[in-house]
């Protein structure tokens, strides 16, 4: 057989903001895999814990003794045993053991390594020959909050996502496009502005949170009527690094202004129609079902986005899908630990139309895997940066999977 396990590798490597991370390669008889993980700054309070105590070196000590051994003999098709194997290796809820990045490497090396067991693409391993949507980019072109530093907007994230482009490659480029004009045009509104970027390769000018809004939506307008594609501008407001227990209230310091649930609730309405918004993440605390459900009521053509709210955890989304707190939840594999864990959440989203959207996070490695899985799993939508090497690589594999495609290829049914 040619897939069954021979030798499994542990390694210390650095992510993109030269913090410590892990790499696992497995060997098969007649493949090999490697995947690393990546890391938040934003990380949502019920993900999975991603190292054990004592980092990466621990969770590198634990895999060599209780995760290599085991695998070593087993067949890396078995992907569904495999991840249930590192459950029952780590025995704990929320891979505290082990790591819950430790778990996430050794899934998505497995799965790559049976790939290439048998010649095939990653994604055509796990979806067949069938699988043949590419999703829409959701680009990241300025921002603030947890990813960069000083008088940088206190929303996270400021996306723009070209619908109806006819190509994944059109559509890349339209993202590239925004992210130059918004540059373009920061250099104009502030002649101190220095070009600095973020965590994730987009902008971090000195400006205030709507005045920002307002320079990605014009740019937006402008490359819509350059391409003749739709692009539209979202938001990840990340709100749980904002809000303030004790004072109950959302903090934006760079405003100058507090809101309560209820103000945020208006001001994120007052976004959402004033500036024709596609896309808003985690616009509440994540412990604030009501208030997301309040808003996608209210809301027309626009994603609500659970991100730490639901960090690609089934119960959480089963929770939220109860009370319509949103219509469509990221998908970031690390939150939950292994490939099935993350495919379980993201049948169940689309079983209820709830849009998936399979992400990238600030620290990233050179790792492509999400472009596959966003193509695998048939998500309209993947959330990666347009700018920077970490953030491109996984847009640049997106182009060769619509090469491979040829003819079959097809941007992803998907409509606002
Ligand atoms: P991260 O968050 O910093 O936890 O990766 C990115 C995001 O909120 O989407
Ligand atoms: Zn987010």
């Amino acid at each position: 057989m040619s897939s069954v396990i021979e030798d499994i590798m542990t390694r210390k490597i650095f992510n993109s903001r030269g913090e410590e991370t892990l790499e696992i390669d497995i060997v098969t008889t007649a493949g090999f895999g490697r995947a690393s993980a990546p890391a938040g700054a934003s990380k949502g309070k019920a993900e999975v814990v991603p190292y054990p105590e004592g980092g990466v070196d621990e969770a590198i000590k634990k895999a060599e003794e209780l995760i290599v051994p085991e695998l070593i003999g087993m067949d890396a098709n078995e992907q569904e045993e495999i991840d249930i194997l590192l459950h029952e290796i780590d025995g704990t809820k929320d891979f505290r053991n082990v790591g819950g990045n430790t778990a996430f490497a050794v899934s998505l090396a497995t799965a790559e390594a049976a790939a290439t067991s048998y010649d095939m693409p990653l994604f055509q391993h796990l979806a067949g020959y069938l699988a043949n949507e590419l999703p829409y980019p959701l680009g990241n072109v300025l921002g603030g909050g947890k990813h960069a530093l000083g008088k940088a907007p206190d929303i996270q994230e400021y996306l723009v996502i070209p619908l109806k482009a006819p190509t994944f490659s059109d559509a890349a480029k339209a993202n590239i496009l925004v992210h130059q004009k918004v540059g373009s045009s920061l250099k104009k509104a502030d002649k101190t502005f220095t070009g600095g970027r973020g965590d994730e390769g987009a902008w971090a000018p000195n400006m205030k949170n709507e005045e920002a809004l307002e320079i990605v939506v014009k740019a937006c307008e402008e490359v819509s009527r350059e391409l003749g594609v739709e692009c539209r501008a979202g938001l990840d407001m990340a709100a749980s690094t904002l809000w303030k227990q004790k004072e109950k209230c959302y903090v934006y310091t760079r405003d100058g202004i507090k809101r309560d649930s209820g103000e945020q609730l208006d001001f994120v309405l007052h976004l959402v129609e004033d500036y024709n918004l596609a896309y808003v993440e985690d616009p509440f605390h994540e412990e604030d079902y009501e208030s997301f459900a309040e808003l996608t009521k209210k809301v027309k053509k626009c994603l609500i986005c659970g991100d730490d709210l639901f960090v690609t955890n089934r119960e959480r989304l089963i929770r939220g899908i109860k009370v319509c707190a949103a219509n469509s939840i990221i998908i970031k594999a690390n939150q939950v630990g292994t490939l099935t864990d993350a495919w379980e959440t993201t049948k169940m989203a689309k079983k209820t139309r709830y849009i998936p959207v399979v992400s990238h996070r600030s620290g990233e490695t050179s790792d492509a895997h999400i472009a596959h899985l966003a193509v695998a799993f048939s998500c309209p939508v993947i959330k990666t940066g347009v700018l920077h090497g970490e953030r491109v690589v996984k847009i640049n594999e997106l182009i060769r999977i619509e090469e491979t495609l040829g003819n079959r290829a097809e941007m992803s049914i998907f409509d606002l």
